[in-house]
């Protein structure tokens, strides 16, 4: 089916309250683009929850810090099109910066509390960016239900914070991780690994799992765990940013000498070769990334 492709603010908010006006429900996707099956599964969860699927492709440049990889983040509008169509997708909204940040612009959006740990002190500003975007798309879309990964955890966390605090008439639903056959985590920025790279990164879903495992026997001792998975990461000779247990809803960091709870989040952030990984896992909760017996 051919989407609708928007590209002014003024007409994707005039549209939306359109179609709702028509009786239509809408269901959001908010990306960056460069969309892969992790993204497809969001449209269908949309479509769960809608009569209408709406992706917005929007690299903003706010969440991204002066040595990061705004300007060579992967780009493929026309791929991008092609797959949210083939997904079922009704409406496409490709903004430009001019449009999304107005001349004089001088607002951000600013969640405290839930930034301060995890990829926070790593990404200074990242969550500002991220939430202000967010918060731009909402209010141009108004009433809806809007799906996002939990692959970025955090980031869902922080969104979910805002629409609450804001009063913004929107239903956040977060979506499970979709992962490759080998347990490796969808993302647009696997693109940049060379062979060798993936291949060492697949230390990421075998050291969550092979925590989950552990904690499933009966493993408390944070520090204990954690030292096992940077050990794991150490090994494939990827560089750690953190490995960390935290609160699954306030993303407060468990201390080395705590004893984990039943159910608590394992997020990571490693580097394989120069690209920047994130992963997590739900102790407690999910199932492990590698699956036994599986291939892979
Ligand atoms: O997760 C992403 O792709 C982005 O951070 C988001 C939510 C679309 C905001 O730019």
């Amino acid at each position: 089916m051919k989407a609708r492709s928007i590209s002014s603010a003024a007409e994707f908010q005039a549209y939306c309250e359109e179609l709702r006006a028509k009786g239509q429900t809408l269901g959001l996707v908010p990306t960056m683009g460069a969309l892969h099956e992790g993204h497809m599964a969001l449209v269908r969860e949309a479509a769960q929850h809608a009569t209408l699927v709406v992706v917005t492709i929007f690299v903003n440049p706010t969440q991204f810090g002066p040595n990061e990889d705004f300007q060579r983040y992967p780009r493929d509008l026309a791929g991008d099109f092609r797959k949210c169509e083939a997904a079922g997708a009704s409406v496409i909204f490709t903004p430009n910066v001019e449009d999304m940040y107005l001349p004089g612009d001088a607002t951000r959006v600013q969640v405290s509390g839930l930034t301060e740990h995890l990829c926070g002190p790593f990404r200074p500003g990242h969550f500002d960016g991220v939430a202000t975007v967010v918060t731009k798309l909402l209010a141009l879309a108004g009433r809806c239900v809007a799906i996002f990964g939990r692959k970025d955890y955090q980031q869902l966390k922080v969104i979910e914070r805002l629409v609450l605090d804001l009063h913004l008439p929107v239903r956040v639903v977060g979506h499970p991780i979709v992962r490759e056959v080998d347990g490796l985590a969808l993302s647009s920025r696997n693109a940049y690994l060379s062979s060798e790279e993936r291949v060492r990164a697949l230390a990421i879903p075998k050291a969550l799992s092979l925590a989950v495992a552990e904690h499933r026997a009966g493993q408390r001792h944070s520090g204990v765990l954690r030292e096992r998975v940077v050990a794991a990461f150490t090994e494939a000779e990827l560089r750690v940013e953190y490995v960390s247990f935290v609160h699954p809803e306030t993303l407060v960091p468990y201390a080395d000498e705590a004893e984990l709870p039943q159910v608590c989040v394992l997020a990571i952030a490693v580097f394989s070769g120069k690209t920047r990984l994130i992963d997590n896992v739900v102790l407690g909760l999910d199932a492990p990334p590698i699956v036994p017996g599986a291939r892979g």
